[in-house]
């Protein structure tokens, strides 16, 4: 499966803060915007994903995420020349993804859960489409899925102004090969864009369409306007603070899914100790170390828990 990360888009409802800057290059607390996206796609077992941006934004992203050799990733960049919809991923992707399954990731949207990896990797393999599924108290700004008693999903709206449930639609997608095609057929909604939600309703057409509802456990964030900004931060320096674990972390992911090793982590962690980010990923191989220690018996490799 390959990934594509879209972060492009005007960021105008961050304006004037957007203006220079990319909205996926804002700070959330101790890491730039896009490091949460990529390190789930890597906890979804994705390692080859190719970054869409604006043509101006696309350098300082190279100059951040390079061609994430040392994270033991492969990073492709492309360009979205205008905001045409996050369907358009799809056309852009084409090549990159040569009819390999793909998994697409909002470039703005941050999640975090216990084992949420895990699920992401057990769901991830689909025939057809498979989203997911989260309660909030407006649904107006999102997409919209409703389901029937056996979980079945019977609607996908986009932004509608009276939902059919509470479930939101969040910004991460997995297809299979078809999803190029079925963007191709798309035509541009009335606010002239390729609507994602578009592409679920062609898979749910085809019944084809899976839904996984994240559990309250699950914490899915946006951070589309400046309130939403600031709380995903605040959310972040909490639990980080309160447990000593830090949320989109992608050396961590990429260690933990076996992609790199511990030299390997060691290497990337020694430039980043003044700011103590280089510190955490040195501690992770310390606790790494004594929980080998503690249970010498029952050891399983990094890539295996
Ligand atoms: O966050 C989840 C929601 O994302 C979904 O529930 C909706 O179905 C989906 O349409 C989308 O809604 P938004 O209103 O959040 O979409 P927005 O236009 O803000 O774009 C989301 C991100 O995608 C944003 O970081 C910019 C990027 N983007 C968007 C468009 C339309 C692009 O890179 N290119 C684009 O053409």
């Amino acid at each position: 499966m390959r990934g594509i990360l879209l972060a492009g888009g005007t960021g105008s409802r961050l304006w004037p803060i957007t203006r220079a800057v990319s909205k996926q290059l804002m700070p959330v607390f101790d890491k730039p915007m896009v490091y949460y996206p990529l390190s789930t796609l890597v906890m979804a077992g994705v390692s080859e994903v190719l970054v869409i941006t604006t043509p101006e934004d696309r350098p300082q992203f190279q100059r951040l995420l390079g061609d994430g050799h040392p994270w033991g990733l492969r990073l492709e960049y492309a360009v979205q020349p205008e905001p045409r919809g996050i369907a358009q991923a799809f056309l852009i992707a084409e090549d990159f993804l040569a009819g390999a399954p793909a998994a697409l990731i909002l470039g703005d949207n941050i999640f975090h859960g216990v084992g949420l990896g895990r699920r992401l990797r057990d769901r991830g393999t689909v025939t057809g489409g498979r989203i997911f599924a989260y309660p909030v108290a407006d649904p107006t700004a999102y997409g919209v899925v409703e389901f029937d008693p056996a979980g079945r999903v019977l609607s996908i709206e986009e932004k509608p102004a009276v939902p059919r449930s509470r479930y939101a639609v969040p910004g991460l997608y997995f297809y299979d090969g078809a999803v190029v095609d079925i963007a191709r057929g798309l035509r541009p909604s009335a606010r002239g864009e390729l609507e994602i939600s578009d592409v679920n309703a062609a898979y749910l057409e085809r019944g084809q369409l899976h839904a996984t509802l994240l559990d309250r456990g699950t914490a899915w964030l946006d951070t589309g306007t400046f309130d939403s900004l600031v709380q995903a931060a605040e959310f972040v320096r909490v639990i980080e603070e309160r447990q000593s674990l830090k949320i989109g972390c992608v050396e961590e992911a990429a260690w933990r899914a076996g992609l790199i090793d511990e030299g390997q982590l060691r290497r990337l962690a020694e430039p980043l100790c003044k700011s103590g980010y280089g510190d955490y990923l040195l501690r992770l191989l310390d606790w790494e170390a004594q929980r080998h220690e503690q249970f010498a018996d029952r050891l399983v490799p990094v890539a295996g828990r």
